[in-house]
């Protein structure tokens, strides 16, 4: 354990150094210890987590400092289960789902390029990372936001760094913006602050639960999508004009998403995250070349869900940077929805 003198020191270290550091690399150097325990083996599990509110582009792509706050739910028991290890070697060993991934893998490559930056300790030391992911990965689930924070907890414990919460959050921001959420359980907000360094974007647990809240994720395709939500929303970003007015539609939608929470007005919950996921994808298709994730049973299956609340049943749906649908239904309706979507995956985040 750091006293707290230590612990002290280590902060306000951190706390000088953003103020001059805006490269990752410096950032790390200056906010970490001088020296660690050497790496020890360690395993994190992290939770996957559904946007409400999306983040849709950065105002730092260095350190993922994101234009707009979000706010998520985490999927429970569903996300990644992450263990590191010290080896021998000169490169990294990666696994994903049982198979070592080539290092000049796209996920090879973020996982060695997150574990740098605790490598200021060890520079030569290589580890064998294994991540189980129970949800498809990059198919729009948002496995890469568990995939690293589960790997943020797991360093942050084979080097016994002992960061906060909200450190740990600041930390695996840098890894996928999105994952300094799958630090927590339950309702997310991601304060998108305003600071350059950065300091103020990590993301706290909202108290409030919603026992009967269901997602249900509806599988249409779980192959790699060939632009990821880092290269989308970029290009969103810098050729969508309208992208101009997505900062204000998500500010708006935050704060009608915490009022939603705190009355638990669940049509209000459900309108809100389904016509901001729609106004994010629409800022997509508007962004040249044209980035359409949606394939045509997505497009089937928003047609169903708008029939079926038409006729009375209170369902909702979100969308990520990929064709999968996640609905949004209360407990109540569950028999009737699940007779609408056979074999539908159904997680209740915040149980009966
Ligand atoms: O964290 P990233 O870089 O994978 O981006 C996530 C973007 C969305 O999933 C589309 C929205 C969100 O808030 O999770």
């Amino acid at each position: 354990m750091l006293s707290y003198k230590e612990h002290k020191a280590l902060k306000d270290r951190f706390e000088t150094q953003l103020r001059v550091a805006m490269n990752k690399t410096d950032f790390m150097t200056g906010w970490l210890p001088k020296s660690a325990t050497p790496g020890a083996s360690a395993e994190h599990f992290a939770p996957s987590n559904i946007a409400l509110c999306k983040y849709w582009g950065k105002r730092d792509t260095e350190l993922n400092l994101p234009v707009n706050g979000s706010l998520s739910v985490s999927l429970d028991h569903l996300g990644s289960r992450t263990r590191v290890e010290p080896i021998d070697g000169e490169t990294d060993s990666v696994w994903l789902n049982g198979t070592q991934q080539r290092p000049d893998s796209r996920f090879a490559k973020r996982v060695s390029a997150f574990i740098d930056l605790f490598r200021i300790y060890h520079p030569e030391q290589a580890f064998r990372v294994t991540t189980e992911n129970n949800i498809p990965t990059a198919a729009g689930l948002a496995s890469s936001a568990s995939g690293f924070a589960a790997l943020t907890k797991a360093m942050n414990d084979a080097f016994k760094l002992e960061l906060s919460d909200t450190e740990l959050s600041v930390m695996a921001r840098m890894g996928s913006g999105s994952a300094c959420r799958s630090l927590f359980d339950g309702f997310v907000e991601w304060q998108m602050g305003v600071r350059e360094d950065g300091m103020d974007s990590y993301a706290l647990p909202l108290e409030q639960c919603w026992p009967g809240l269901c997602v249900g994720l509806i599988h249409v395709d779980e192959n790699e999508k060939s632009v990821d939500s880092r290269a989308g929303m970029q290009r969103t970003k810098e050729t969508a004009h309208l992208y101009q007015s997505w900062p204000m539609q998500a500010a708006a939608d935050l704060s009608k998403l915490q009022q939603a929470i705190a009355e638990r007005d669940f049509a209000l919950l459900g309108s809100v995250a389904e016509q901001n996921a729609l106004s994010m994808h629409a800022t997509m298709i508007a962004s040249w070349p044209p980035l359409l994730y949606w394939q045509p049973d997505s497009v089937a299956a928003m047609q169903k869900i708008w029939k079926l609340r038409a006729e009375g049943l209170a369902l909702y749906f979100t969308m990520d940077a990929g064709p999968n649908l996640k609905l949004l239904f209360e407990d109540a309706s569950r028999g009737a929805v699940e007779a609408q979507f056979p074999g539908l995956e159904v997680v209740q985040p915040f149980g009966i």
